[in-house]
């Protein structure tokens, strides 16, 4: 029994367990059970003295691709152009900052004010660039982003071949000097200017009093040369009279979602959590991504629940805790009975132990709950796939599906004669989603522990036994064919007799 229980609890405290299991679940193409990626194994994609960009890629369980990238600018940093290769959306973990942008086929530049909290997104084809401001709390801008594209998803997660985005300069640098002056008009110089300079960082110091005449000139010929007249710089600077007006446009267009403005969905003394669409925000219409954030205090849990339609991709912001995902097929009777066509791949229930800067992954249909340690707030922030229609299901509560299923029917499910512990399941008052739940995290993570170790050691056991049973077998086999072979003999002496 003992050995039962702790197949079914998966404790990846080592970094090295949970890079084989996120390699496996790599492999089938779709993550299976909950998944890990540690801060520590993040891929780094960019990295200067004015900041860095870091990325890892997770999957869902259809087996779509993910790439998150976590950009990190000092004040006073610029994140130079890029072309964005996948749909974006982007939370502002920290600091202050104006992103630019000009939409594909959009002729121009609009650009947001961004402060913690915001959210945003864009589409391919769009053309970025990001500023941290230098003033203010001189606080690093950070930012959190999704991508999703088709690109990424036959992309091998640690050497992809396909980015996210593209550098500006690398549109026109590849090009034969000839073709750049003929192609975009422009004069000799421009083009060698263009393609002599070496290649910038992606993120580099920037302070636009100093700079400004040099900066102007080499944005706008870049700009120039990709669109000529038509420039969205040029068009802005004819446009520069009717600045006021513009940027009344642009902002009713395009309003950022604050997490932190407005009520949470759920908010009492255990913690909040607060849930967004792409009903609830302009920003993310035409996007299938929506974003949630929970806030738990200390000896918190956010009950068990699960998702019907969206994956959850969530980024530890503060603090540890502990995450519980339950398979929602195992096949209770015998631990080859996890294979579900995923290439072998077990779904195993899963206790995680998550701290700032992990993600963690929970595929669709998974039930789910997340535990704050008691001496200290776990706070997380996530991304959620196909939010369109995604209602999470509690299983505790008056809206719990249990409730509606009715108790006898539940306890026949659970294999319950007597009705009367499912009745006080059902019946129990829990008021909210995020309730008390001292120690648990705690008791959680020590069981875990003890069952991983005993786990292992079962393991080995179950392994050699195995093998006992392997060699017995062959042995067997082997007898057979002699006595076979030796009664075929004896029969042709016969026959020859
Ligand atoms: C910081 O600088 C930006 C641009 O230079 C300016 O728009 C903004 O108002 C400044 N913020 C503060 C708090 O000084
Ligand atoms: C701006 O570009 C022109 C040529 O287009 C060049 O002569 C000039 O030196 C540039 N200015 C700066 C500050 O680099
Ligand atoms: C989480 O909630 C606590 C209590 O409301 C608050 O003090 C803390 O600042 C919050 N943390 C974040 C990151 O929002
Ligand atoms: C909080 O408690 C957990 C579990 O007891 C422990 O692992 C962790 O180090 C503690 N964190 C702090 C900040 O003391
Ligand atoms: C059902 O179980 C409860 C305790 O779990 C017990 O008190 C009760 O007598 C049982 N009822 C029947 C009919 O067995």
């Amino acid at each position: 029994m003992a050995v039962a229980t702790a197949r079914w609890l998966v404790l990846s405290l080592l970094v090295s367990a949970a890079a084989a299991a996120h390699d496996t679940k790599w492999k089938a193409g779709a993550a299976v059970g909950g998944q890990v990626v540690e801060k520590e194994r993040r891929r780094v994609v960019a990295e200067s003295e004015a900041g860095t960009v870091t990325a890892t890629d997770v999957a869902d369980a259809a087996g779509t691709v993910y790439r998150l990238q976590f950009i990190t600018m000092d004040p006073g940093a610029l994140f130079l152009p890029v072309q964005l290769h996948a749909d974006a959306v982007f939370y502002v973990h920290s600091g202050r900052g104006k992103v630019t942008y000009i939409q594909e086929g959009g002729s121009e530049t609009s650009s947001l004010e961004v402060q913690r909290g915001d959210v945003y997104n864009l589409e391919q084809g769009s053309i970025l660039y990001i500023q941290s401001y230098p003033n203010a709390t001189r606080e690093r801008l950070r930012i959190y982003a999704i991508f999703t594209s088709n690109a990424i998803n036959c992309d091998d997660p640690s050497h992809p071949t396909s980015e996210a985005y593209s550098s500006v300069s690398n549109l026109l640098r590849g090009f034969d000097v000839k073709i750049l002056r003929q192609g975009f008009g422009v004069s000799g110089e421009v083009v060698e200017a263009i393609q002599s300079a070496k290649s910038p960082q992606l993120i580099i110091m920037y302070n636009p009093d100093q700079e400004k005449k040099e900066k102007s000139n080499w944005t706008e010929e870049i700009f120039d040369a990709l669109w000529g007249d038509e420039s969205p710089l040029n068009k802005k600077k004819k446009k520069d009279k009717h600045k006021k007006k513009d940027k009344k446009d642009d902002k009713s267009k395009s309003e950022t979602f604050n997490f932190y403005s407005g009520k949470p969905d759920v908010k009492n003394c255990f913690g909040w959590s607060k849930t967004m669409t792409n009903k609830d925000l302009q920003n993310l219409k035409g996007s299938n991504i929506g974003m949630f954030m929970v806030n738990l205090t200390t000896g918190s849990m956010m009950g068990p629940h699960w998702n019907p339609k969206a994956t959850e991709i969530a980024i530890v912001t503060h603090g540890s805790g502990i995450v519980q995902v339950v398979c929602p097929s195992t096949d209770e009777g015998g631990r080859r009975g996890g294979d579900h066509g995923q290439g072998g791949v077990e779904c195993k229930n899963s206790v995680f132990r998550v701290k700032e800067g992990d993600v963690f992954v929970v595929p669709r249909f998974h039930p789910m709950a997340q535990l704050s340690f008691n001496n200290g707030s776990f706070v997380f922030v996530g991304f959620s796939t196909h939010m369109g229609e995604n209602n999470p299901q509690f299983l505790a509560g008056e809206h719990s599906v249990l409730q509606v299923i009715g108790k006898e029917i539940v306890a026949l499910a659970l294999g319950q004669k007597n009705t009367t512990a499912v009745e006080q399941l059902l019946s129990a008052k829990s008021g909210s989603t995020i309730m008390a739940c001292i120690s648990c995290a705690e008791e959680l993570e020590r069981k875990a522990e003890k069952e991983e170790q005993e786990g292992g050691k079962g393991e080995r056991e179950r392994e050699e036994e195995e093998e006992r049973e392997r060699k017995q077998r062959e042995e067997e086999e082997r007898k057979k064919r002699e006595e076979e072979e030796r009664a075929r003999r004896e029969e042709e002496e016969r026959a020859r007799r």
